[in-house]
């Protein structure tokens, strides 16, 4: 008898990527994503392409930005409900940099329970801060693609330029010392909580982002296989 046709097996899961600035999360999403074939939703990355092109809401958001500061809780939910309501994101996402306030992680839980999803999964990256500091210091991007780079740990094969496309590689605006400063003071601050307030719900993984790229990346294809083959009710 034939085997019986199986669904494809999908995450059908919010994946929520959390740490401090620098941890390696839009590194692993990037790969995450890929390898599930659902959308990696940075709102860091959204914001920076609102200031890019001039937007109001870009506008608004590069004076928190510069100074390493959150931006308000309602502009970035509308800009995130906006964006999860869009077709592409019906089998999953991933959430890099959102939620990063207890305000933000209601709302969330309230509309992914108003959309019908289960609870999200999260993933907690936890690295020391001279090694963030090192890293956002270091870090550059690519300008076409958004490839990420460390001059140190991982550089390109040509200084400056994109491995994949040749594309120029920047310094993001906030990687200032004085800057990086105030964004770990304020994750401290206000986005920490979020670890007690998923992990008293059970549904929070850490994961060791002191390993190298490619190790923590093994660990969270774990976490996701295992999110696949136990899908929540
Ligand atoms: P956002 O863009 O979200 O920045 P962030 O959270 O500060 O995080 P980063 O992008 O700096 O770090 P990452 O963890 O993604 O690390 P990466 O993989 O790049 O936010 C920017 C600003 O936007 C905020 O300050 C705020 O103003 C605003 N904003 C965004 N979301 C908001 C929200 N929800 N609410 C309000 N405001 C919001 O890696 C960093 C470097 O380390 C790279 O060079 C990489 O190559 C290297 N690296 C990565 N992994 C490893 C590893 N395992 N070992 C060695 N090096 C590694």
């Amino acid at each position: 008898m034939p085997n019986p046709v199986r669904p494809t097996a999908g995450l059908h899961r919010a994946v929520i990527f959390l740490g401090p600035p620098g941890a390696g999360k839009g590194t692993q999403a990037k790969l995450a994503a890929k390898e599930h074939g659902i959308p990696h939703l940075s709102t860091g990355d959204m914001l920076r392409d609102h200031v890019a092109r001039g937007t109001a809401l870009g506008k608004l958001a590069k004076q928190y930005m510069d100074g390493g500061n959150l931006v308000p809780d309602d502009l970035v939910l509308q800009m995130v409900e906006e964006r999860i309501s869009q077709a592409d994101c019906a089998n999953g996402f991933v959430l890099d940099g959102f939620p990063r306030t207890l305000p933000q992680a209601e709302k969330l839980d309230a509309i992914l329970q108003r959309k019908a999803w289960g609870r999200p999964l999260v993933v907690h990256f936890a690295v020391d801060s001279a090694q963030l500091l090192r890293r956002l210091t270091g870090r550059r991007t690519c300008k076409v693609g958004g490839e990420i780079y460390n001059i140190y740990d991982s550089p390109p094969k040509v200084a400056g330029r994109c491995d994949n496309d040749g594309g120029e590689l920047i310094q993001r605006a906030d990687d200032r010392e004085e800057v990086i400063a105030e964004r770990l003071a304020v994750y401290e601050k206000q986005t920490r909580v979020l670890i007690e307030y998923y992990r008293a719900q059970g549904i929070l993984v850490d994961v060791n982002g002191m390993a190298k790229p490619a190790e923590v990346a093994e660990r969270v294809q774990q976490i996701l296989a295992s999110a696949v083959a136990n899908p929540v009710k």
